[in-house]
């Protein structure tokens, strides 16, 4: 495997950044050349951020399922690339090689194809973590067809909206998932999603959980039996490195979710760039990501950023609390493990169970632990390098987004420093800037602002589907001439970035992205509901919760806690569990403005505990509200 892209040592690092800023051209398309290309890139970068348009290796042919699978088979056919890890630790692991992976992927390729899949077709792949998630990733890819992978814990209405943003028309799916001791009916969902979609031909169904499911005619197939009549050859569709790879949603502050796109060309190159850096895999290393492929974390670190450097990539089906809460450290010890990658919020869920649940386990192998998705408090970073790394593994935070498609900041073992709760350092290839409220770049150390990106990097999301115009809104307008990432961050006296959270209406919730916006209107969906508005509060194992207030039409409430039930069963129903609300307050009015604005920065502040620093509240449009709110919370949940 090449390793001619790897930074090792503080000179190095400092010296490539550098070549980096002042050349980036030469900088990526330099990493470029260590992957097949049918075709050369043209020009490695043209780009515009007032369009905002850029594009990365134009006129460059290449397939990434190919430099993923079959660049390796000569050297590493017989390496595995998937270690399967079972939700149930009784179940067999399965080694699926790197030549076994070939076929596998060849095999779903061609079903594809014989289902009438074409190079640019979206499919919806709605999978729990088994290999047929990956597998069906890279069929994909293979072809050309666009993957839209939707979190398997999503609801029905949740599948179906991203379903019908990108007029899907295959939806891959499974009779169910495991998840611990329970189980999960996912082809029910889907048949309640799709009664509202049209575009969706074929359903292709794998059997993990052996339930009974109701299969459509003509529409559902079991993919055993049809994956068996499929040759185990395929050759590979070149595509353009601008050509759609993959689509991701992610939640925005308003309205539907956004469809990232991610391209081909400057994505593969980016993913696995950032994976040998960040990670320092190296060639007999064995890796585990346990988030969900259903987020980017999974899609580039489990599966394209390891299979490009030639990794062998651990998946897990299950959760870190089944059979028990020491199932993380056995299977680092089983598999030794030599680089891990999680989130913080289920750093914290097993910080706060016995040490013993560690301690019987032998973690010597891991070099490298790395956390994502949210910043990571200091009792946690301190907790994971002592507990886990015992002093000697790294920690890497890195920091990254749905939209960025790659880590941005992070520290380099054995290159750069690890400070805890700091992302520290840009990789090379990324131009950081704080901005001021005015789009002033604010200069020198020890300062805070709002974290953007000054030039391109390969694997930045090109637009979201059908929506060009929100991509410029969202990213480029606030602060035009820059990419605004939505988060503040500061950069301490010695030049360290520490992400300090977001600076919009997301709030992260145990490390997934929820906008305030779309829960609210579930929420005023109720017939009781008049208005309503959630801020995020602190919470010591999921990071932030949240904290709805709920202005009623009615003046009498009869029963408190079943409209609270209620709410949430609606909020469940239409977004999925993880949205579900930790408080409410009901009340007759909200804190408004003059204007008529929902003043979410004094409700903030009160569901915080905070209501002694609200500031003046008398241009209010009605403050005894905030009086009334500020006793309410002090009687009700205040501890
Ligand atoms: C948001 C992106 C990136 C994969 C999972 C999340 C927050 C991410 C960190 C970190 C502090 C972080 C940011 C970012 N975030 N990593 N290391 N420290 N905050 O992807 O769902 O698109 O969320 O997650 O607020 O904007 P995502």
């Amino acid at each position: 495997m090449s390793q001619n892209y790897r930074i090792r040592g503080t000179e190095e690092y400092t010296r490539i950044y550098n070549e980096s800023k002042t050349s980036p051209e030469e900088f990526w398309g330099g990493i470029a050349e260590a992957f097949s290309w049918s075709k050369k890139w043209d020009a490695v970068l043209k780009w515009d951020f007032n369009q905002p348009e850029v594009k990365w290796f134009e006129g460059g042919k290449l397939n990434l399922s190919e430099n993923c699978i079959d660049r390796h088979l000569n050297a590493l056919g017989d390496k595995n690339a998937f270690i399967f890890e079972p939700n149930n630790p009784n179940e067999p692991t399965e080694y699926i090689s790197y030549s076994e992976l070939s076929k596998r992927v060849n095999r779903f390729a061609n079903l594809l194809l014989s289902k009438g899949i074409r190079k640019g077709d979206r499919v919806c792949i709605y999978l729990p973590m088994i290999p047929d998630l990956p597998v069906a990733m890279l069929a994909c890819a293979r072809i050309g067809a666009i993957h839209s992978i939707v979190f398997a814990g999503f609801s029905a209405q949740a599948l179906a909206s991203r379903i019908n943003d990108s007029d899907c028309k295959m939806v891959i799916t499974s009779d169910g998932s495991f998840r611990g001791e329970k189980s999960i009916e996912l082809k029910n969902i889907v048949d309640e999603a799709l009664l509202n979609c049209t575009t969706v031909e074929t359903v292709l169904v794998v059997k993990r959980i052996h339930s009974k499911v109701t299969m459509m005619p003509e529409r559902d197939y079991w993919i055993a039996p049809l994956l068996e009549q499929q040759s185990e050859v395929h050759t590979a569709e070149q595509m353009d490195a601008e050509d759609p790879l993959f689509i991701l949603y992610t939640s925005g502050s308003t309205g539907t979710p956004k469809g990232m796109v991610h391209t081909t060309g400057g994505y593969m190159v980016n993913a696995a760039y950032t994976f040998q850096n960040v990670f320092q895999y190296e060639p007999e290393d064995m890796y585990w990501c346990s988030a969900d492929i259903g987020w980017i974390t999974g899609h580039s670190y489990i599966v394209y950023g390891p299979l490009l450097n030639g990794a062998t990539s651990v998946l897990f089906e299950g959760v870190p609390s089944y059979p028990d809460c020491g199932r993380f450290w056995q299977t680092i010890e089983k598999l030794n493990v030599n680089q891990f990658y999680t989130a913080p919020t289920t750093i914290r869920s097993l910080a706060k169970e016995s040490l013993d649940f560690v301690n019987r386990y032998d973690l010597s192998s891991l070099k490298t632990i790395g956390t994502v998705g949210e910043p990571i408090n200091i009792e946690a970073w301190n907790w994971y390098n002592d507990n886990v790394g015992k002093g000697k593994a790294t920690v890497v935070d890195t920091w990254f987004q749905t939209e960025t498609g790659c880590i941005l900041i992070s520290p380099i073992p054995n290159a750069t420093p690890s400070i805890a709760t700091f992302a520290t350092l840009p990789l090379p290839g990324v131009q950081l800037v704080l901005l001021d409220d005015d789009g002033n770049e604010i200069l020198g150390n020890d300062v805070k602002g709002k974290l953007c990106i000054k030039a391109p990097w390969p694997s930045m999301a090109r637009t979201i589907w059908g929506n060009h115009q929100r991509y410029k809104e969202t990213y480029f307008t606030a602060f035009p001439g820059y990419y605004f990432t939505g988060d503040g961050a500061l950069r301490n006296e010695d030049g360290y970035y520490r992400i300090t959270g977001r600076v919009d209406d997301v709030i992260i919730v145990s490390g997934h992205n929820l906008g305030t916006a779309p829960i609210e209107n579930v929420i005023n969906e109720h017939e009781k509901v008049a208005e309503s508005a959630i801020v995020g509060v602190q919470h010591p194992i999921k990071g932030m919760a949240l904290f709805g207030f709920v202005s009623l039409k009615t003046i009498e409430l009869d029963d408190e806690n079943l409209l609270k039930q209620e709410i949430n069963q609606l909020i469940a129903s239409k977004i999925g569990p993880i949205a579900k609300l930790d408080f409410i307050q009901f009340t007759q009015e909200l804190p408004k403005t003059r204007s008529g604005k929902i003043m979410r920065r004094i409700l903030r502040k009160i569901a915080n505990n905070e209501s002694d620093s609200l500031g003046d509240v008398s241009t209010l449009l009605n403050p005894p509200v905030v009086a009334q709110l500020i006793e309410l919370y002090n009687t009700k949940f205040k501890k």
